[in-house]
């Protein structure tokens, strides 16, 4: 077993959307403590410049390494799409990002080869997910829809309102047109919404939530380089937040199913 196998595993967002990811994780991997920084001050960065958001990621790498994590996920699309690739050049520790497990999931889901990408206007821009798509396959055809609205609906609670209803026919007009049978929610915030997602695509087109596949390519990770902790018993995850950490508290509950404890704020100089 690998020296830093008991550290923990860091995971960051823009916000709170990653804590679909967190989730995720506690559910593979019980045993292991997570270190969480949402970027609450910041948020959201699926409408900033690829410089900005490189900017940020880089800044909170850094407070993750002062938490001793072993490894770190960025839970965040947008930050996945636009600063991964710097942060793995970077710095000297295993970087995870959710566009490749989606995007391979999608290819291994889809059986007429016709994918759909929901996501932040930036994600959408960088074209990753698409271009990742059609890496692994060729023959896929990628129809992607920037959907900046879901994000603050979901975070306003509204998972079943028909305004949201309304909002999403005419995101996804163009997408039905296209006859995709597979859908990436790619955007942290989009698993909340995945009852109004069934509903307005239909039920012979296949959500693809990256949560789920992130987990499962961390613990592949971990595994493979000896750095699962085997310790057995509960262990207390640590929250750290860019901004007020009480607001952060209440919307938890709805990306986590359950409350968070031990959150501190981390105030950048
Ligand atoms: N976390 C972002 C993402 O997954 C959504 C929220 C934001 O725009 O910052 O793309």
């Amino acid at each position: 077993m690998n020296n830093h196998a008991h550290d923990p595993i860091g995971v960051f967002d823009s916000g709170l959307g990653g804590l679909t990811v967190v989730k995720e994780l506690i559910h593979h991997l019980p045993n292991e403590k997570i270190v969480y920084f949402g970027d609450t001050a910041r948020v959201p960065y699926g409408t900033k410049s690829a410089e900005t958001i490189i900017r940020y990621s880089r800044d909170i790498v850094k407070v993750l390494l002062k938490n001793k994590v072993k490894m770190v996920v960025v839970a965040c699309n947008t930050a996945s799409s636009l600063a991964l690739d710097v942060l793995k050049d970077e710095f000297d520790i295993p970087i995870i990002g959710v566009i490749d497990p989606g995007a391979k999931k999608a290819m291994e889901v889809t059986r007429n080869k016709k994918v759909g990408i929901i996501a932040t206007s930036s994600t959408i821009k960088s074209g990753k997910y698409a271009r990742k798509i059609v890496q692994l396959d060729k023959n896929i055809v990628v129809t992607s829809q920037a959907c900046p609205l879901f994000v603050p609906l979901v975070e306003e609670g509204w998972f079943d309102h028909t305004v949201t209803y309304q909002v999403a026919e005419q995101y996804l007009g163009v997408i039905k047109k296209n006859k995709i049978d597979t859908l990436i929610l790619g955007c942290t915030h989009y698993p909340l919404l995945k009852q109004v997602l069934h509903q307005v695509m239909g039920p012979k087109v296949q959500l693809v939530d990256s949560a789920q596949e992130v987990a499962l390519q961390v613990k592949e990770l971990l595994t493979r380089d000896g750095l699962l902790r085997t310790r057995l018993g509960p262990c207390q995850h640590a929250f750290i937040v860019s901004d007020e950490p009480k607001q952060f508290q209440r919307l938890a509950v709805r990306f986590l199913g359950g409350g968070v404890k031990n959150v501190r704020r981390h105030v950048y100089v």
